[in-house]
Formats: structure tokens, C-alpha cells, sequence
């Protein structure tokens, strides 16, 4: 009996009906978001696509041939998607996933239109975009790769569209189609639970708002990768064919340290330096409304605002022109003067300065009578966001700021 079966199969094979036995390597790159490198703002680092690039070069070192899909949300700001998008086509992205932000963004669109992007995307708001992209993963093996965000369809309608969609990559020879949802897991799940099993998606690969990827899982023969969003991480999905079937592994990589891709950073480098140029270059700002800056307060306060120039807060611009970064994206947290009255802070009281967190104290100035009231941690968290202060706790935090600010008292 055994014996027959072994016969039947080696006939199968001499035929040539069954594929031989493969691997397809895909490399998923998450929403870029507009990070184009890690800021250094905290342990939270966020994405880069230098080492993106670098990451990329080197799995296809380990598995020639890899392809690449990108998740897209490739900006804001416009400059941002243009790079993010120059990194796709450099990588050669068979499909990019086109998000919430360029479904809505005209110009992202076109940003990635203009790079050669084979975008696609099952609900879009304007019906340009195509649904699906189906490609040769390796000779002789055709998948299908399509993307969901936000969109006018609803649950039920999107379902069908999508096994619609399916039908047809079948149709077209694709052996197996990929789902780039910008959906949360929840919602994905409810939307793939609607088709049937064959139609599923092989690969699944979700776009995490999340920094660090949460742990992966198979259902209905369906692989679930999560790629964390700003460019934290990759997936790397290794599609086996094996005994007439075929199965995927999927591992994650963050994408905060490491070797950079040279030419990549440097493009990001231009990027920024051409923001700088913009800042200094640009025509007089708006009228900054009149207001005391953090000098005026030294007269009296001598001590504290001695204490405040060495803290954090008062090198907080410093930090920036060290690594080159004193620009708007970054100033508008690091400079108050830049947040506040659209002027680029000068001299030694740049930074985030009293006026920051003592708003009150304008009054204050005219009669040090005036209490400049209680500060709201409220005031802070403007800056001190998750992403860019993650080990955030708000008494030990508003403590080390009382304690500069009692210095001299
Ligand atoms: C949303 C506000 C925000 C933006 C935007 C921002 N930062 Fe920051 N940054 C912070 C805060 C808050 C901290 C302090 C974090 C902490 O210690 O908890 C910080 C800290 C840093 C540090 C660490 C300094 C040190 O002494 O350890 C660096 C470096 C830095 N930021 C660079 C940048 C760069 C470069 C950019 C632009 C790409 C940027 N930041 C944009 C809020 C911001
Ligand atoms: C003309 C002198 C003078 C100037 C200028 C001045 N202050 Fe004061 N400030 C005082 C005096 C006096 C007090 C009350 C005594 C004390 O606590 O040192 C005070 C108290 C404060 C307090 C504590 C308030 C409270 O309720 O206990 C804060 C906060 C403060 N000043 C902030 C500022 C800031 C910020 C500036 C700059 C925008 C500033 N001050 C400029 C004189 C001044
Ligand atoms: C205008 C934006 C902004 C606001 C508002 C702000 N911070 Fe910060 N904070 C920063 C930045 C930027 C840094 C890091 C500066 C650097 O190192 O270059 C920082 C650093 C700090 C640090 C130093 C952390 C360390 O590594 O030692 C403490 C503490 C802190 N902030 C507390 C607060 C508290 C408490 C508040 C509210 C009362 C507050 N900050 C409001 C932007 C802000
Ligand atoms: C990051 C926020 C922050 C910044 C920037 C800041 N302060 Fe304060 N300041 C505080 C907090 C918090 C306290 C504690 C009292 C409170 O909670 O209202 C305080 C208290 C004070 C006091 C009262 C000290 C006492 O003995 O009670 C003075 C005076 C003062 N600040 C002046 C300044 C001056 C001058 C500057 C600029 C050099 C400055 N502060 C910058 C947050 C800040």
C-alpha cells in the first residue's frame, strides 16, 4: 500500500505537475510615517531609513532574489514621503500598501506616482489606485498583494471586495496573495473572518502603531506579521513550498541599530540641511506677538535661570545643533520661542524656556506681585509624548524641574 502511494507520488513529480520545492523570501518594511531616522529624543527610537536600506542589502544577502513591499504611509511632511517613497523604488518594492495618508493626500499620491510606485489599495477614496498587484515573487511563482485603510466601503462590502480579489489573483496564477492592512489586528480579523478559508490571505502583515512588535500567529493558514509603524521594524516572511503546499515563517527585526546604508543617509542628511537652509532663508515671520522671553526673567531669578542653562531644557537647542537637526520638526518641541511666536530662539536663553511652563509670568514682570500660578502637568505632555519621552513619569519628572527652578531659593 506503501509502496503504491511512493509510486503515484514519483509519477506526480516525473510529470512535472507539481512544483518543485521552493522558498520565497518577502521583506515587509512598516509605515514610515515620516521618520526618517531615529531622533535620539529617549530610549523610543523611531524607525530610519538608512538602516532600513542596509537591513534590506543584507537579508537579500543571506536570500538572493528577496522581494520587498512597503506598508507605505510614507510622510508626512511631503519632503519626507519624497525620500521615504526614493527608498521604495531604490529597493525595488514590488507593492506598496498605500495608506490612510496618501489615499488622502493628493500630493503623497503623487509623490509616490512620481517614484514609479506600484501602489495599490482595496478602498480607496477616489477609485484611481489599483485594488491589487500581482507580481513574480520567483520564476514561475505569481503572488498577489493588495492594502486596506480607511475607505468608503464598509465591512461587508470590503469583505466581498476582497474575495473578489482573491478569486481573480487565483484566477491570474497567483499561488498565494498578501494582505497589507492598516486596519488594527481586531478589525482585520472581523474583515478576513467574513471570507471563505481559501480565500484567505496567506500573509497578513499589520500595520502596528505600537513600537514594538507584538508576538506573531498562524490561523486558517493565514501567517499575521506585524511590522511596528516609523519604520521601527521589518518582517521578513519565508514562504516554504513543501509537499504540494505552501507555508510561511515570518520573523521581525527592529530597525534601530546597526549599519547605515551611506547613500541613503545621505540623502537624509540633504534633507534636513535643505530644511535648515528653508528656516534662515525664509522670508521675516508672521509678527511674533511681543512677550518676554526666558532673559527677562534673570534679573531677578539670577540662580534659577544659572541652574535652568545647565538642564536639559536649557541646552534643549544646543542638543539640536549638535547633530545638525535645528530644524522646524524638531525646534518646535526643543525651541519655546519657536513654538510659541514662530521666531527661532537667539542667545543664551534658547530652548525651552521659563515662559514655557510659567505662562502666567508676562503679568509678572510688571508686578513681581503677580503669581505666576501652579504649573499643570498638562504643559508638558505637549512635549513630553510618548514617542519622544517615553520613560515619562510625571512627579519624578515635575520633581527634577521644581528642584532647578528652587535653586536659587
Ligand atoms: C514632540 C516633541 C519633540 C520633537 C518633535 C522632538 N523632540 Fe527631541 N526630545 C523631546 C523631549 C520631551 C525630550 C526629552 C525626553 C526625556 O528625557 O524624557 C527630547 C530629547 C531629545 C534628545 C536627547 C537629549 C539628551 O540630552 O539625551 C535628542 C538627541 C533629541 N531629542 C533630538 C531630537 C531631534 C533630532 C528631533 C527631530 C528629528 C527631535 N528631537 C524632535 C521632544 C521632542
Ligand atoms: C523684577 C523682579 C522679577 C522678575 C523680572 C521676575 N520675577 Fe518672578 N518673582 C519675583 C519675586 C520677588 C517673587 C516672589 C519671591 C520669590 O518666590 O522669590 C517671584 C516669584 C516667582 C515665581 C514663584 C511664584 C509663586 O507663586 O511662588 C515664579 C514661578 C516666577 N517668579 C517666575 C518668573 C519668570 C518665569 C520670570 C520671567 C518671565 C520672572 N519670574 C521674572 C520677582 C521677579
Ligand atoms: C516645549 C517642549 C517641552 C515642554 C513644554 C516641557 N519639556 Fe521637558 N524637555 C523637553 C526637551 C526637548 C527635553 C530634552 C532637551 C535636551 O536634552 O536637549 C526635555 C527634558 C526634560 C527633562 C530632563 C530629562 C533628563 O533626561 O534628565 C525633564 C525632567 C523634563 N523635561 C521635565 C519636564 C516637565 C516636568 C515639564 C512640564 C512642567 C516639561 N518638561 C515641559 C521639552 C519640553
Ligand atoms: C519645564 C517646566 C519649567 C521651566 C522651563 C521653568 N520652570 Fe520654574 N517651576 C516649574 C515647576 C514645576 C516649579 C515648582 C512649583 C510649581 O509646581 O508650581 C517651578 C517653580 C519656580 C519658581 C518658584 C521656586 C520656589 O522656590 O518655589 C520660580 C521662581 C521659577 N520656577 C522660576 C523659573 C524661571 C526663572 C525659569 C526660567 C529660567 C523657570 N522657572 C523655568 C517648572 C518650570
Amino acid at each position: 500500500m506503501r509502496r503504491g502511494l511512493g509510486g503515484l507520488l514519483l509519477l506526480v513529480l516525473v510529470s512535472g505537475a507539481a512544483p518543485p520545492d521552493r522558498t520565497v523570501t518577502l521583506v515587509i518594511g512598516g509605515c514610515t510615517d515620516g521618520y526618517l531616522e531615529p531622533c535620539g529624543c529617549g530610549g523610543q527610537q523611531a524607525g530610519g531609513l538608512a538602516r532600513r536600506a542596509a537591513l534590506v542589502t543584507a537579508v537579500r544577502q543571506r536570500a538572493p532574489g528577496a522581494v520587498y513591499l512597503d506598508l507605505g504611509r510614507l510622510g508626512p511632511p511631503a519632503r519626507h514621503a519624497e525620500l521615504a517613497a526614493a527608498l521604495a523604488a531604490r529597493l525595488g518594492a514590488v507593492a506598496v500598501g498605500c495608506g490612510a495618508a496618501e489615499a488622502r493626500q493628493p500630493a503623497h499620491l503623487a509623490v509616490a506616482r512620481a517614484a514609479a510606485l506600484p501602489l495599490t489599495n482595496v478602498a480607496p477614496p477616489e477609485a484611481t489606485l489599483p485594488a491589487m498587484v500581482v507580481f513574480d515573487a520567483a520564476p514561475g511563482v505569481r503572488v498577489g498583494v493588495m492594502s486596506i485603510c480607511l475607505g468608503p466601503l464598509a465591512g461587508a462590502e470590503l469583505a466581498a471586495r476582497l474575495g473578489e480579489l482573491a478569486a481573480t489573483a487565483t484566477a491570474e496564477g497567483a499561488a498565494w496573495w498578501v494582505l497589507l492592512s492598516h486596519f488594527d489586528q481586531a478589525t482585520t480579523a472581523r474583515l478576513l473572518d467574513r471570507l471563505p478559508v481559501a480565500r484567505r490571505p496567506a500573509v497578513v502583515a499589520l500595520a502596528l502603531t505600537a513600537s514594538e512588535p507584538t508576538p506573531r500567529w498562524t490561523a486558517d493558514g493565514t501567517t499575521w506579521v506585524t511590522v511596528a509603524a516609523k519604520g521601527r521594524s521589518l518582517s521578513v516572511v519565508e514562504a516554504h513550498h513543501t509537499n504540494g503546499r505552501w507555508q510561511c515563517q515570518a520573523s521581525t527585526e527592529l530597525v534601530i541599530e546597526g549599519p547605515r546604508d551611506d547613500v541613503v543617509q545621505g540623502w537624509v542628511d540633504a534633507c534636513f540641511a535643505a530644511q535648515k537652509v528653508t528656516e534662515s532663508g525664509a522670508p521675516t515671520p508672521p509678527a511674533a506677538p511681543a512677550g518676554p522671553t526666558g532673559a527677562a526673567c534673570a534679573e531677578c531669578h539670577a540662580a534659577t535661570v544659572a541652574a535652568w542653562r545647565q538642564h536639559p531644557h536649557g541646552r534643549a537647542v544646543a542638543t539640536l545643533e549638535a547633530l545638525g537637526r535645528d530644524v522646524a520638526a524638531c525646534l518646535r518641541c526643543h525651541d519655546e520661542d519657536l513654538r510659541q511666536r514662530g521666531v527661532r530662539g537667539a542667545g543664551a536663553d534658547r530652548g525651552v524656556h521659563c515662559l514655557a511652563c510659567h505662562p502666567a509670568s508676562a503679568a509678572h514682570l510688571q508686578a513681581a506681585t503677580s503669581r505666576p500660578g501652579t504649573i499643570s502637568v498638562d504643559a508638558c505632555t505637549a512635549c513630553h509624548t510618548p514617542d519622544h519621552s517615553p520613560h515619562w513619569q510625571p512627579a519624578t519628572y515635575l520633581a527634577q524641574v521644581a528642584a532647578v527652578c528652587r535653586a536659587g531659593h
